[in-house]
């Protein structure tokens, strides 16, 4: 018996920038469109769904654990979707650097991670610095999308947005169960614990 060789899947490229790199997250694409970025993407679930329906807008995800996040390059690579990068970084470091102030239209954050212990709470991505940088860098009009299904850090982000100043934004919409942006598109883990019949909160931040 012969055997016929597999066919070599795509080569998955972890996309690096240059530390001299002196443009911006819009200058990765081949086109200037809206931009959104979403903080965690994970497997890139949620945003390949959106970049598909939406060829006229470009896409950003960034995620620093690789071995989610190769997922999402892929797919991505096998659909030709030429409006949506990954890319592996922590997104303390990279907002600052590659995005400039008042240039995008939409921030989606999905599930961070809660950090259950109270010792670990220091490194929970949504405190007011890290609101105030997201605000800055909207448009008038952007959007903040959140998400969670973890109550208590819910109640912490809140606190936190009235601290970074919750005057900062011309309106905000809460629901629970009932995705505000996109309904009927789900993140991975969205998708896992809405099956498991878990309360998820839902927040939306307007410039
Ligand atoms: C619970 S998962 C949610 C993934 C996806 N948003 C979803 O809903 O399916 C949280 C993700 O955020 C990523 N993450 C957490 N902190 C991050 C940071 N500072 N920069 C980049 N990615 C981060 C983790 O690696 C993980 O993939």
């Amino acid at each position: 018996m012969t055997r016929t060789a597999s066919p070599k899947p795509p080569r998955l490229e972890q996309r690096r920038i240059d530390r001299t790199f002196a443009g911006t997250v819009a200058d990765l694409f081949p086109s200037r469109q809206p931009l959104e970025i979403e903080i965690g993407a994970g497997k890139g679930r949620f945003l390949l769904h959106r970049a598909q329906a939406h060829p006229e807008r470009n896409f950003f995800g960034v995620d620093y654990r690789w071995r989610f996040l190769k997922e999402g390059v892929l797919r991505a690579e096998q659909r030709g979707l030429s409006n949506l990068i990954f890319l592996k970084t922590e997104a303390e470091e990279i907002i600052p650097h590659l995005v400039p102030p008042v240039s995008i239209d939409v921030f989606h954050i999905y599930f961070p991670d809660p950090w259950h212990k109270k010792k670990h709470h220091k490194r929970r991505l949504l405190k007011p610095e890290f609101f105030k940088l997201l605000h800055g860098s909207l448009l008038p009009g952007g959007l903040l999308e959140l998400a969670t299904d973890n109550f208590n850090y819910m109640i912490a982000f809140k606190a936190a947005l009235v601290e970074a100043g919750d005057t900062l934004w011309s309106n905000v919409r809460e629901s629970r169960n009932e995705r505000i942006l996109d309904a009927g598109v789900q993140t991975h883990f969205e998708a896992k614990y809405t099956r498991a019949g878990r309360d998820l909160y839902y927040m939306e931040l307007r410039k």
